[in-house]
């Protein structure tokens, strides 16, 4: 524990480090050091650009954008046989292409790829984004992709990536169930297994709850950390009890350690705007509105 605050162990050896050979924060120690966030950029030089995510979201200093109206998605209701695998970093779900996502500001429409997810330990703080520094326990990135053909040699893949949250709740998601029981069967890296036929329109909240979004542009958040993502979190977290979230940390890294805290560390804005939907909520942090109330009451003194 004292060796992960200090990160730094006394032989620093240098290294060049491989798309696949990288570790989040919770997997670094003295006796095993591994190549945490803070050396994502040995490798990948994007990890160390201005425009990388996760970030925190300061909801007062968002704009309202009145571009960023409702999603519109399409064949998400399309039932499909789709693979879960331990890919060694987090789980992740391959969906079909046929569906697709548009509106909601964004420049053009996006086909689904995969969606994968973030965790804490045993149910803690686990999301890759903030909320005024409210960290979730978990989120699950929605990931797209739209090809574009740019120079002869090149084809440039420009990403949405739609991020819901998840809070913990007194009872079940019954819609997440096939997710956490493909988990005993997924436990070390590599392992895969196949859902039950399952749609996104099932694991995604209704289309009317996701109009509540804060947009910005920013990154994978992963080695190679490309700085092609325009990302949207929707404010309405999904439910989970506290059991389901847990049995994500059954899951099992590389080294057969427990798979927790698969998320990094917020980045630095460098100036970029975040904005949010006309249906967002600006929330008031408690201690501004304890100030007002106090004022109001005559009661200022006291703080
Ligand atoms: C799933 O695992 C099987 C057996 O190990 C393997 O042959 C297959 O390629 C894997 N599929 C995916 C999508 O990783
Ligand atoms: C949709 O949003 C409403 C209001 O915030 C909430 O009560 C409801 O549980 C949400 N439904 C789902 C399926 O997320």
């Amino acid at each position: 524990r004292d060796c992960l605050k200090i990160m730094k162990c006394p032989h620093h050896i240098s290294f060049s480090l491989s798309l696949s050979d990288w570790c989040y924060q919770s997997q670094f120690t003295c006796a095993q050091e591994c190549n945490g966030p803070d050396k994502w950029n040995h490798a990948n030089s994007a990890c160390a650009g201005k425009s990388q995510s996760p970030i925190n979201v300061v909801t007062r200093k968002t704009l309202k954008d009145e571009r960023l109206t409702p999603f519109e998605f399409t064949n998400y209701q399309q039932i499909f046989r789709g693979t879960i695998k331990n890919n060694g970093h987090s789980v992740q779900v391959a969906v079909p292409h046929l569906s697709t996502i548009s509106g909601g500001g964004l420049p053009s429409t996006y086909k689904a790829v995969q969606f994968h997810l973030h965790w804490g330990i045993n149910g803690g703080p686990g999301s890759e984004h903030t909320i005024d520094g409210e960290q979730y326990p978990m989120e699950v990135p929605y990931q797209s992709f739209k090809k574009k053909k740019g120079s002869v040699l090149a084809i440039c893949v420009h990403l949405s990536s739609s991020s819901s949250f998840f809070f913990v709740s007194n009872s079940a998601n019954r819609k997440y169930d096939s997710i956490v029981s493909a988990l005993r069967a997924i436990k070390n890296t590599n392992a895969n297994t196949s859902l039950p036929p399952t749609s996104l329109a099932q694991l995604i909240p209704p289309e009317h709850n996701l109009t509540s979004f804060y947009r910005y542009r920013g990154s994978l958040t992963t080695p190679g950390c490309i700085e092609a993502v325009v990302w949207t979190l929707f404010e309405n977290p999904i439910p989970l009890s506290f059991d389901q979230l847990r049995a994500f940390s059954e899951l099992k890294f590389r080294d057969g350690k427990p798979m927790v805290g698969t998320f990094r560390p917020v980045q630095p804005l460098n100036g970029r705007q975040v904005y949010r939907s006309g249906g967002a909520v600006l929330l008031v942090s408690s201690n501004l509105l304890m100030a007002a109330l106090a004022t109001a009451l005559g009661l200022s003194r006291l703080y």
